[in-house]
């Protein structure tokens, strides 16, 4: 393959925001500028780390990414290609989506295996929904006894029995699905203990690698902050306050990054 070419690929371009802004209670007294003509290029398997004060546009930020908020202004692409008409439900064929509470991703009163038939049909994940009941029960088996969690053997389980941890490992692999590019995770661990927050980045980490995903993780755990993402990017009152990527952010120390928020 010629230099050139290649390059291009290395540096192709997943998501692009241009002049997004955002207003909540537009023409009341109440009115907050959530995003403030948001522009920014995340190139494809870009791993971006937000971090910033409560209320300064992060889940907003996700959200017009994923399409579950339309923005006022400006214009979402995937690929290069417009997507702001496209609905969320259509744009979750790309993208993967885990939140802070482990009870969003999954239904509690339906099973392991079935909240995996329902992911598999939102998705429309090919393998998992072509099959007999048998090899998708077996599919789902060998997709759970990836994450060690010991629930091979019990995807006849109801999800809502689970630990927070058990059901965001599930959650985290039920999103990432075969069609997936982009991972969206809102504060993944902010409900979980230190262990279990630890494996499930670990986790994270793993699933992000295996599928070349470009990922955007908004988090206030400054240490994960440092040891993960190849760029970080700080919001404040709706803007975006820093943007570091290479040496700039391998170079970062914890010190740094609470002294943004002095
Ligand atoms: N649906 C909404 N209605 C009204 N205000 C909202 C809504 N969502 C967010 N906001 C406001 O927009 C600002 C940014 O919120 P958010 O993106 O949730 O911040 P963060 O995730 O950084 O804490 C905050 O002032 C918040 O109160
Ligand atoms: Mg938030």
């Amino acid at each position: 393959m010629n230099l050139e070419l290649r390059n291009f690929e290395l540096f192709k371009i997943m998501i692009e925001l241009r002049n997004i802004s955002k207003t909540f209670n537009t023409g009341s007294a109440a009115k907050i500028s959530a995003l403030k003509d948001i522009n920014l290029t995340i190139q494809q398997k870009e791993f971006v780390v937000v971090v910033g004060s409560n209320g300064s546009g992060k889940s907003t930020f996700l959200n017009i990414i994923a399409g579950s908020q339309k923005p006022d202004h400006g214009k979402i692409l995937f690929e290069n290609k417009e997507v702001n008409k496209l609905h969320e439900y259509q744009r979750s064929n790309w993208i993967a989506r885990i939140f802070q509470n482990p009870l969003m991703g999954t239904a509690p009163e339906l099973t392991i295996l079935e909240n995996f038939r329902l992911a598999a049909l939102r998705t429309k994940n090919k393998t998992l929904t072509i099959g007999t009941k048998n090899k998708f029960r077996e599919t789902v088996r060998e997709k759970v006894s990836m994450l060690n969690l010991g629930l091979e053997n019990k995807v006849d389980q109801l999800m809502g029995t689970l630990s927070g941890g058990q059901r965001q490992a599930l959650t985290l692999q039920m999103a990432v699905m075969d069609d997936a590019k982009i991972l969206l995770m809102d504060e993944p661990a902010g409900a979980l203990d230190p262990k279990t927050s630890e494996t499930l980045m670990t986790l994270a980490k793993k699933i992000i690698d295996d599928f070349g995903l470009t990922t955007v993780l908004v988090t206030h755990q400054m240490k994960d902050a440092i040891r993960y993402g190849s760029r970080i990017i700080q919001m404040a009152e709706g803007t975006i306050k820093k943007d570091l990527t290479g040496d700039e952010k391998m170079n970062l120390r914890l010190q740094d990054i609470y002294a943004w928020f002095d």
